[in-house]
């Protein structure tokens, strides 16, 4: 839990409430929060659907792990307090864009249950959507496009997710969809993606 370090501070309520968004814009609010190891395709299916949605005309965005950890979160490394400090974070961003009434994507590796059920509580009944990217070990590491699962192996970069047993993936027990990842293609496991939000109503308004 973060410290609340600012005293004398008073939230303000807007005129302009995220349901009167939600209204202007024709769909739901939703956090997609992509988890899954390095290299099982978050970003990759993240990017998809938000194509797709974008195309029908839905107000989306992605944050995007490596990008966010250039900008926002660039003070931060992959240490356990650092890992939860970098979902927090976007936890509270994220909360920001759905106040936006925007389709926020997040595609983060976030391998502790607990820091996404932190993130989980920020959002009202409904918001918040765990999409598990479901690929396993073996098949990651046998894409390893940034060849990181290799220098892992070869003990040149500790604290790899998956790899050195201090840095666990904590699968989900409670996701909202879990992704076949091992077996899908990126638009296959995209279309997915989109027949859950229409069958949630998520893009109707
Ligand atoms: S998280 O664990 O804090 O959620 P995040 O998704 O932001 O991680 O960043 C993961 C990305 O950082 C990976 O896709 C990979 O490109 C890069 N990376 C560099 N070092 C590591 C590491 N030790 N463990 C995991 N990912 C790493």
């Amino acid at each position: 839990m973060a410290e609340q370090k600012a005293t004398n501070v008073t939230w303000h309520d807007h005129r302009v409430s995220s349901a009167d968004r939600q209204k202007l814009n024709g769909h739901k609010v939703a956090v997609l929060w992509f988890t899954g190891l390095s290299a099982s395709g978050k970003s990759t299916v993240a990017n998809t659907v938000d194509h797709k949605l974008h195309a029908i005309g839905k107000h989306t965005y992605i944050l995007d792990g490596d990008n966010i950890r250039m900008g926002l979160n660039k003070n931060l490394g992959f240490s356990a307090d650092d890992r939860t400090e970098n979902i927090r974070r976007i936890g509270e961003v994220a909360k920001l864009f759905a106040d936006a009434g925007v389709i926020a994507l997040t595609a983060f590796i976030s391998p502790y249950r607990a820091d996404r059920d932190a993130v989980r509580a920020l959002f009202p009944n409904g918001e918040f959507h765990e999409i598990y990217v479901n690929a396993s070990l073996e098949t990651c590491e046998k894409r390893d496009p940034k060849g990181l699962y290799k220098k892992a192996r070869a003990g040149e970069l500790k604290n790899f997710t998956g790899i050195d047993p201090n840095s666990p993936y904590e699968a989900p027990e409670k996701a909202e969809l879990v992704l076949d990842a091992n077996n899908k293609g990126i638009d296959e496991l995209a279309d997915d993606v989109i027949a859950y939000l229409k069958g949630k109503g998520l893009l109707d308004a």
